[in-house]
């Protein structure tokens, strides 16, 4: 029996602090001109000293359970994808299961599975295909699946090749095997790897960096990245990627209302559509008010392009990733 998968619920939360190209001009030797060209990033959002990836990701969390009409103690599966956990532990998920009230005796089905993953900027991607998974063995799960990040802790601000790039935001969905709310199905997801390029983006504070009580961090526990070997692979594999998943659903992009690649970099975006022979009406962007939020730029978009009337529930959406790792995949929302 094959359990359908269901997004009955979308929610996205981004910090109020902007910090614009300006701002960024004050930081490094650099230039909104600069900016604006190579990426097309006006500004990004970050969150505030007393916030974490989890408080972030509770907030769109509860913003999906509203739209859903379910309560947070009819969760069964709390699946969060990031890249800047609050710590190496607890899961943030554990903490977002706090900060939304769930402890062992809340639940009303029983207690909460939680764990994070780690696809880099793929994460929700990733994430749809572990929900659509989990409801095969558990066709009456509620999934939670949360895409948070504080990439704002983890840039290198004396580094102008990426720390004028990067954003801090949340976007999360609810995902269960009833159509009763369903936005969108869950039809296909196709997700891929290549470990041997790991080393092109790098993010460390991990129990690789040695470190005693007392040492200094160095620029290491920072994003890192070879920005223009990620720039090619990111164009052939989200192309390639979008295109085999709506191969093997016998669908061709005349077929699809809306198109959302990974928000990274706006040059990426246009080659990727140009690749794909896509008009502009239908590639969703919205990198310039964001930079690149890692695995929540997506449902950041989704959330985005619905408020803006670009994207309705029932609209045929493809949506694809490409980051860190690396990892890369898409997903076809029917
Ligand atoms: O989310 C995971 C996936 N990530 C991505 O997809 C990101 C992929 N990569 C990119 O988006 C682009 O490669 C970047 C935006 C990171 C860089 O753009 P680029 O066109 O590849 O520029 P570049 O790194 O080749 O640098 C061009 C020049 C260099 O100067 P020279 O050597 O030509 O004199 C850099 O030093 O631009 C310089 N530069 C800057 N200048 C002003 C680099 N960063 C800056 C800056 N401001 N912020």
């Amino acid at each position: 029996m094959n359990h359908p998968c269901y997004i009955c619920g979308l929610g996205a939360f981004v910090p109020s602090r902007v910090v614009s190209n300006a701002d960024m001009e004050k930081l490094v030797e650099t230039s909104d001109e600069w900016i604006t060209t190579r990426t097309g990033i006006k500004e990004r959002h970050f969150l505030d000293d007393d916030a974490n990836a989890s408080d972030a990701g509770a907030s769109a969390a509860k913003a999906a359970l509203a739209e859903a009409g379910i309560a947070a103690e009819d969760v069964t599966h709390l699946l969060v994808a990031t890249c800047t956990p609050d710590h190496l532990s607890p899961s943030t998920a554990c903490v977002i299961a706090g900060k939304l009230g769930l402890s062992a005796s809340s639940g009303r089905m029983g207690s909460v599975m939680c764990m994070d993953f780690n696809a880099a900027c793929t994460g929700f991607v990733y994430g749809l295909d572990l929900a659509r998974s989990l409801l095969q063995i558990h066709p009456d799960a509620v999934i939670l699946l949360v895409a948070a990040e504080a990439l704002s802790r983890r840039t290198n601000f004396t580094d102008r090749s990426t720390c004028v790039l990067f954003g801090d935001a949340a976007g999360a969905v609810v995902i269960s095997s009833s159509a009763e709310k369903a936005l969108w199905e869950v039809k296909d997801v196709k997700c891929s790897s290549d470990g041997s390029l790991r080393d092109l983006i790098h993010i460390g504070g991990g129990t690789a960096e040695h470190i005693k009580v007392g040492d200094a961090i160095g620029p290491e526990w920072f994003v890192s990245m070879q920005g223009m070997a990620v720039f090619k692979q990111a164009v052939r594999h989200m192309s390639e990627e979008s295109q085999q998943v709506l191969d093997r659903n016998g669908l061709s992009f005349d077929d699809i209302d809306l198109f959302i690649p990974h928000q990274a970099n706006l040059r990426i975006i246009k080659a990727v559509g140009e690749r794909l022979g896509l008009g502009e009406d239908k590639v969703f962007a919205n990198v310039q008010h964001y930079g690149n939020t890692s695995a929540a730029t997506l449902p950041v978009a989704m959330f985005d392009a619905r408020r803006t009337g670009r994207l309705a529930p029932g609209m045929k959406l493809l949506l694809t990733s490409f980051g860190g790792g690396m990892t890369w995949g898409s997903a076809l929302l029917v």
